[in-house]
């Protein structure tokens, strides 16, 4: 144990295990190339969680234990880019790419000049900004002007370096790296395998995916997102290296993930080899690249060559054209959703495209496959991009024999026979029962789910099996399922001991916040954000059954559709038994402290906006002290703003404050307000 006395020791080992974690975080992460065994740095992580747990004070925010923290975040407020983040003309051509390396020569009045050519990622482009050889600002792209700041999101990822590891390299004290954030084809797949089992809509492709995680409010969740980046560019006022490809280099030596796929090329003949070259092997990644990047390596001549609004003249994309192969339809099947919705899928006769076999794939809904005149047993044309699971584009009609069938949806369900619907307004054709196999196993399933309940153990084939025995009609009956112990030993693949572990897993589900418990209850258009607005917002879950239809359109993130099913959910009878279930087994979860902006005592759901560069604390870290404190942050200035915090360089939030008379804090007084309220909590 360590004493005061060592405190010295205590520093030092700290010290060394974060310069430890660093090492490995990248050798594994960044490198690929692991030193040591997962056990052993889950060993040093867990001193490192040890000796902070008792030396609090030494906990700092670069510190890797640091990487998923804070609480979920209300909105994204706005940065500015310190340059705008353009984006990239496309070409689908090899003579589109003669035709830019013309334009190139004759901006550069015949000077040599060499070329860098690039994988291009298909992902999220994001700036990282580096103070002191720290990380300090993320940011999406937004409109290419102001993005969102996503620091805390980007914290999870562990290529990321908080910590730049300087000693050897001279680096600029300011400067921002900008990269793609991506996921690879294989945690992808397991992200939809996961969604589809909750229930939940997949992503269509990785880029979604990517893009839909960095956005989820809360870092904790988006750490369960195998995301990762590569680093294309570096923009500093000083210091940098003269040519690209050198820049590349240092920002890897820096301990950046830089891809290493990357050619310099003396002309563009040797560009479009490289390109070819990769257009035949890239379905090898284990990523997506949807073309090459195409840049002039010398910075002063990208400086020459400049800018038109949108794209830099010096660069360009060179696309490849989507993967389409032919194959036979053999067959359309019915998928019955959570919410009764029946989705067409294809059956093909398996082909091999884009490295995998395909023996599905997406048809949509029945209006597309009626207006593509698609029809069983046609040859289709199917297309891979960046999804998994690939689309029919349309059929061949030349080789139609004339045995095709069209397609009908039927006026059934496939699976329990009631009647099936179409919406006024809705593409999607549902079976209305509601006692449905299909939709009931598949509500359990996302009410089961890790962002729902998190009920571990309850997968599909036990949902299934307790359905057909008649343990449980509905998720209601979940917490009844501890009176049928003997029943749950008998099922399939069910011993003691995992009885044990549900049941367990059940009754921990108790402890839920209510923004999970609303997600959990499956209401249609309600997804894990706007569950946790309204769980923020009315408190309990009487309070938001009762709630107005004419209220909820008011609250910010509620529009007036999901309004209208929140309202249809708690109507409906079937709902009112199963909230009575869960209220007779004690499932009621009341809203936490940190899920209310109200709750804090300190600020009070004062509102807060930021803007311009504060000089001494990170802006997250500011917003995270008002949260803390029981205040609120908004990204906008309006009446209902409390105070505006004002740092360097502020932008117009300021003049709007001052036009609307809110008080205006500059960062000393923020902190001493700040100090105000630590002191008030004593
Ligand atoms: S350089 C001035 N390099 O493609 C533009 N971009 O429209 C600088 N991308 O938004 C971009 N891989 O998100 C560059 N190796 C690469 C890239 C890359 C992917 C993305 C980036 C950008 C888009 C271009």
């Amino acid at each position: 144990m360590s004493t005061k006395s060592d405190s010295e020791n205590v520093s030092q080992e700290i010290r060394s295990l974060r310069e430890q974690i660093r090492h490995h975080n990248w050798r594994y992460y960044v490198l690929n190339q692991p030193e040591i065994s997962d056990l052993e740095y889950d060993r040093l992580i867990q001193r490192l969680i040890e000796i902070e747990g008792t030396h609090p004070d030494l906990i700092t925010e670069d510190s890797p234990t640091q990487r998923v923290g804070g609480q979920p975040l209300t909105g994204f407020s706005s940065v500015r880019h310190s340059r705008p983040m353009l984006s990239l003309s496309n070409t689908y051509s090899r003579d589109e790419l003669k035709e830019f390396d013309k334009r190139v020569a004759k901006g550069l009045q015949d000077q040599a000049y060499e070329y860098v050519v690039e994988l291009k990622m298909d992902g999220v482009a994001v700036s990282l900004v580096y103070e002191n050889g720290r990380f300090v600002q993320g940011a999406t792209r937004g409109d290419g002007v102001n993005g969102d700041d996503i620091t805390a999101n980007l914290k999870t990822i562990k290529s990321i370096p908080l910590i730049l590891e300087t000693s050897r390299i001279h680096v600029p004290r300011r400067f921002e790296v900008r990269g793609e954030v991506f996921i690879e084809h294989r945690a992808f797949e397991q992200i939809n395998q996961k969604r589809l089992e909750a229930g939940e809509e997949p992503f269509a492709n990785p880029r979604n995916a990517a893009a839909g995680s960095l956005k989820l409010l809360d870092p904790k969740q988006v750490d369960l997102r195998p995301l990762d980046i590569y680093i294309y560019a570096c923009l500093a006022e000083e210091d940098l290296p003269e040519k690209h490809m050198d820049i590349l280099d240092l920002l890897s030596e820096l301990s950046f993930k830089v891809n290493p796929h990357r050619h310099l090329c003396k002309d563009i003949d040797q560009v479009t080899a490289y390109c070819d070259s990769w257009e035949k092997k890239k379905d090898r990644l284990p990523y997506e690249i949807d073309g090459m990047v195409i840049k002039v390596n010398d910075l002063n001549q990208q400086a020459v060559l400049g800018a038109t609004s949108k794209n830099p003249r010096w660069a360009i994309a060179y696309k490849f054209p989507a993967r389409q192969v032919t194959t036979k339809l053999e067959e359309i099947i019915l998928q019955v959703g959570r919410t009764g919705t029946i989705t067409p899928v294809a059956i093909l006769e398996p082909v091999e495209l884009s490295g995998t076999t395909v023996g599905r794939a997406t048809l949509h809904n029945a209006d597309e496959i009626q207006r593509k005149d698609i029809r069983i047993g046609d040859r289709v044309i199917i297309e891979k991009g960046g999804e998994i699971i690939p689309k029919v584009i349309q059929p061949i009609l030349s080789v139609r024999t004339g045995k095709e069938k069209e397609f009908r949806m039927p006026e059934k369900c496939p699976v329990c026979g009631a009647d099936v619907i179409r919406l006024p307004n809705e593409v999607a054709y549902r079976c209305i029962s509601v006692n449905c196999p299909a939709q009931v196993e598949r509500v359990i399933r996302h009410f089961a789910s890790r962002d729902a309940m998190d009920i571990e153990g309850l997968g599909p084939a036990v949902i299934k099996q307790l359905l057909s025995f008649g343990l449980i009609k509905d998720y209601g009956d979940l917490y009844h399922l501890k009176d049928s112990r003997e029943e749950l030993a008998g099922l399939e693949r069910m011993g003691e001991k995992s009885v044990d572990n549900l049941l367990e897993a059940i009754e921990k589900s108790k402890e839920k916040p209510l923004g999970a418990f609303v997600f959990a209850l499956g209401i249609r258009h309600v997804g894990r954000v706007a569950a946790d607005v309204l769980a923020k917002h009315f408190g309990s879950l009487d309070a938001l059954a009762k709630a107005d239809i004419q209220e909820l359109p008011a609250i910010h993130e509620i529009g007036p559709i999901m309004a209208e099913s929140i309202r249809a959910f708690f109507d409906s009878d079937r709902t009112q038994s199963v909230l009575a279930k869960l209220t007779r087994y004690g499932v009621g979860p009341g809203i936490r402290k940190s899920e209310t902006s109200q709750g804090g005592e300190g600020l009070n759901g004062k509102s807060f906006v930021f803007t311009g560069t504060l000089g001494e604390m990170a802006r997250t870290d500011a917003q995270e002290m008002v949260r803390r404190a029981g205040g609120q942050v908004m990204t906008t200035v309006g009446k209902k703003t409390d105070y505006v915090v004002v740092g360097k360089e502020p932008g117009s939030k300021l003049k709007k404050a001052q036009s609307l008379g809110i008080t205006i804090l500059n960062e000393k007084e923020f902190k001493e307000m700040m100090a105000r309220f630590a002191r008030g909590f004593g």
